[in-house]
């Protein structure tokens, strides 16, 4: 919203009656799972949280396939050793790295970045009294707008803006332009067996609106708790109304 090359998707989850759209959420799923998790955790996300009210709609035999896919570290044992073991609905989903160490030495010195908050952490966040009418502005969905614009905002560099070796240019990238992340997706690289086209465009929106999940999980519920709450609020205050002007009535 406040960057030029920050673009405005449509999202089923925007305004006051949004909800997430399941089928999404999978997709987008799939794109994590088969790219981002190569180098980003979500630690904040349980493998169990997949199939909760208001998510993409996992059943728990699925999650059940899905956490055993991956390996966390436990322990220590008897020995006092850590190992490793296959994932459970419990878990959350790792690092690919064992250590930050790693982590860096795998991607040119830069870290990424847990993807759990990301969908939040990059929005615009506006203070009061501005936010309060943020339900019908595209503020809360500058995330998942930005995270969409970073996917697909790999470009040629403009002559003499050519970033240093191990950067990658990037138009949307809010720290200037060059970021350390390469491209991560290409047309076709993940399956979609829904019958939506497997573009870049897509996937990006995709995974962008699982990770606005990941990060507002109960946006739904608080949605509609919002929605009731501001209901009565209107109704309480016409009822107060009318006893105000029965209670003074009589008076001159
Ligand atoms: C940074 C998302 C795949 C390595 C980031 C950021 C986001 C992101 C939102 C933060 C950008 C910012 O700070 O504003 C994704 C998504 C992916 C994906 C959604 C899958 C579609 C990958 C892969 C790698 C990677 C496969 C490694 C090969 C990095 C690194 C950074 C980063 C090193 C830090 C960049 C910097 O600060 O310059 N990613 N990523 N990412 N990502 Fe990814």
């Amino acid at each position: 919203v406040h960057h030029p090359e920050i673009t405005a998707q449509k999202w089923s989850f925007a305004g006051p009656f949004g909800r997430f759209d399941k089928g999404q959420l999978q997709r987008g799923y799939k794109v994590y799972k088969n790219v981002c998790a190569n180098c980003h955790s979500m630690k904040y996300v349980a493998f169990r949280n997949l199939s909760d009210e208001g998510g993409p709609g996992f059943t728990e035999e699925q999650v059940k396939a899905i956490a055993a896919e991956y390996k966390v570290t436990d322990g220590p044992n008897d020995d006092g050793e850590m190992f490793q073991r296959p994932a459970r609905p419990s878990d959350r989903f790792p690092s690919p790295f064992p250590n930050e160490q790693a982590a860096r030495v795998a991607n040119g010195n830069a870290l990424p970045p847990d993807l759990s908050l990301m969908g939040k952490a990059r929005a615009a966040h506006r203070g009061f009294p501005g936010f309060v009418f943020d339900i019908f502005t595209q503020y809360q969905e500058s995330g998942p707008d930005y995270v969409y614009s970073l996917l697909t905002g790999y470009t040629d560099a403009p002559h003499g803006q050519e970033c240093a070796s191990g950067l990658n240019y990037n138009k949307a990238f809010l720290a200037g332009a060059c970021i350390a992340m390469a491209k991560p997706i290409e047309d076709g690289v993940v399956d979609y067996t829904d019958g939506t086209p497997a573009t870049v465009e897509n996937y990006a929106r995709d995974v962008s609106a699982f990770l606005m999940w990941t990060a507002e999980p109960k946006l739904e519920d608080r949605k509609r708790t919002g929605f009731k709450v501001m209901a009565f609020l209107i109704v309480f205050a016409g009822l107060l109304w009318f006893t105000k002007r029965k209670i003074w009535a009589d008076v001159a």
